[in-house]
């Protein structure tokens, strides 16, 4: 479990059939965590402005932030790959946008970038100045008006649509895409025609790995959607901590004479 996690070596995952592990970090205690518990690949998503930043959607997260929260994660991840994502505005305009966003957050820290849609030119311009790229195709957050809410994708004819970006994607050269709220036969189907790895969200038990949001395992959100499972209940647990913290200041118990100097 010591060497980096590189691209090929998740490639070579893939093509052994182990499964692939990914999880959200936004900070350097959660990357440590995250990165000792033995999770492959770490992506500082742009899911940063929900559970971070408390915006309804990803669409408001500036590069800048996304570089800030790469250097928290970097000084905890040690093992797994670092992957940083191009938030909206960041990579639509042209394919030269695109390239200097991705060298941004190379150089705050990161393995990698990935990009969501079929921004097949501007994947080829950032894999031919070396950095290794992920696509992600389904549902993606930062075309959140376009769907109008956060849908499974996929269950008619957009199927092929998303097929056919997935197949462009991996010709434009990027080592692996995310699968984000698409039907499970849809995802299986991607993963077997395909070369690269699969990352799944929602996306059933097919793909080549999956990845889920930090806050979303861990019980720190209001609601639990279908494709998440709470492993501890944090929101409760951290809330019952700090009401005893806040009960033992308010009657003097915190701090006792043993805190003392
Ligand atoms: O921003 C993010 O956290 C993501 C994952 C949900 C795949 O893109």
């Amino acid at each position: 479990m010591s060497d980096k996690v590189t691209a090929p070596s998740l490639k070579r995952m893939r093509d052994a059939g182990e499964k692939i592990v990914c999880l959200t970090a936004y900070d350097f205690p959660s990357a440590l965590i995250a990165d000792e518990a033995g999770v492959d690949l770490i992506l500082v998503g742009d899911s940063l402005g929900n559970v971070i930043q408390g915006h309804e959607t990803t669409i408001p997260v500036e590069l800048e932030d996304i570089c800030y929260h790469v250097r928290c994660v970097r000084r905890g991840c040690k093992r797994a790959m670092l992957v940083a994502d191009l938030p909206f505005g960041s990579y639509n305009i042209s394919t030269n946008q695109a390239i200097e966003s991705a060298i941004k957050l190379m150089k705050a820290g990161a393995d990698a970038v990935k990009l969501e849609g079929d921004y097949s030119d501007a994947i080829q311009g950032i894999v031919k100045a070396g950095i290794p790229t992920m696509g992600h195709v389904g549902f993606t957050p930062q075309s959140i008006h376009n769907f109008g809410g956060a849908r499974v994708q996929g269950r008619g004819k957009d199927a092929e649509t998303i097929l056919a970006n997935a197949q462009s994607i991996e010709s434009a050269g990027a080592f692996g895409i995310v699968l984000e709220l698409i039907p499970a036969d849809l995802a299986k189907h991607i993963t077997d025609g395909l070369g690269i790895l699969t990352i799944g969200i929602g996306a059933g038990q097919q793909c080549s790995g999956e990845i889920q949001v930090w806050h979303d395992i861990l019980g720190l959100t209001t609601k639990q959607h279908k494709h998440t499972k709470f492993y501890m209940n944090g929101r409760t647990d951290i809330a019952q901590a700090v009401s005893a913290y806040t009960n033992d200041v308010r009657n003097g118990s915190f701090p006792g004479p043993e805190n003392a100097f």
